[in-house]
């Protein structure tokens, strides 16, 4: 029986209000943020274009917070080292987005950053069992990537667990982040299928409440948990 890890909230920035960026993380930590997630799309990879380095850069200097970056671009090994010396701790590469998944993970952790690798819905566990000895986190897409504010997709909850499974055998010490469609609501289905690093953009960046107050509700949603 492998030790269950604290769970994390990690906030993605994407439906932020980014006329006040600062102002917003500062509200995300005061909420109790673990990581700022930053999800960066190249229209290629995914429909939609976010933003690149500039970004990870100015977000380093707002917070000491680690940095969890989602590469959702294709061929990410070319910019890999870019978004390391941005300041990132973490690079998260997609499977679908690389034929040399392995070659990426090892330069990621050749660079002294946390190596992750994620999984689109449709994509197979099995299509990463042979990287996962060598990651630090494996993110689980709960919806399509490529915007905010999209449903969970029910089935990716039995996904999760047999991820988790996997991971209990060929990397226990790594982290199983999942991401897409999580509220309070549901929060503790996926923790309790195994995840540990939660992301929660529309959940925490909305217009219904501060970042604080919704990081509080999710928190206690989490404490209800354990
Ligand atoms: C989807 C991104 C997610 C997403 C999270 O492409 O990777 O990080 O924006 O936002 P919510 O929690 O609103 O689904
Ligand atoms: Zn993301």
């Amino acid at each position: 029986m492998v030790e269950s890890k604290p769970v994390k909230l990690a906030p993605s920035i994407l439906t932020a209000d980014f006329g006040h960026l600062a102002d917003q993380i500062a509200a995300a930590e005061a909420g109790g943020a673990d990581l700022i997630h930053l999800d960066v799309m190249d229209g290629r990879f995914v429909p939609n274009i976010t933003f690149g380095t500039l970004i990870v850069h100015t977000m380093r200097q707002l917070t000491r917070l680690p940095l969890d970056v989602h590469l959702m671009i294709e061929e990410p090994e070319r910019y890999i080292a870019e978004f390391a010396e941005a300041g990132s701790d973490i690079i998260t590469v997609h499977a679908e987005a690389t034929p040399h998944l392995h070659r990426a993970v090892q330069q990621i952790t050749g660079l002294g950053r946390r190596a992750g690798i994620a999984l689109n819905p449709g994509t197979p566990n099995e299509a990463v069992r042979e990287v996962l000895p060598f990651v630090d986190q494996v993110l689980v897409m709960t919806v399509n990537p490529g915007f905010g504010s999209q449903r969970f997709i029910e089935t990716m909850t039995a996904k999760i667990r047999r991820m988790r499974k996997m991971m209990d055998e060929l990397c226990p010490l790594a982290d199983l982040q999942v991401d897409g469609g999580i509220y309070a609501g549901n929060i503790a289905d996926v923790i309790y299928a195994g995840a540990n690093v939660i992301v929660v953009g529309s959940a925490v960046f909305n217009k219904t409440a501060t970042p604080t107050e919704n990081l509080a509700q999710l928190r206690q949603a989490v404490a209800e948990t354990l």
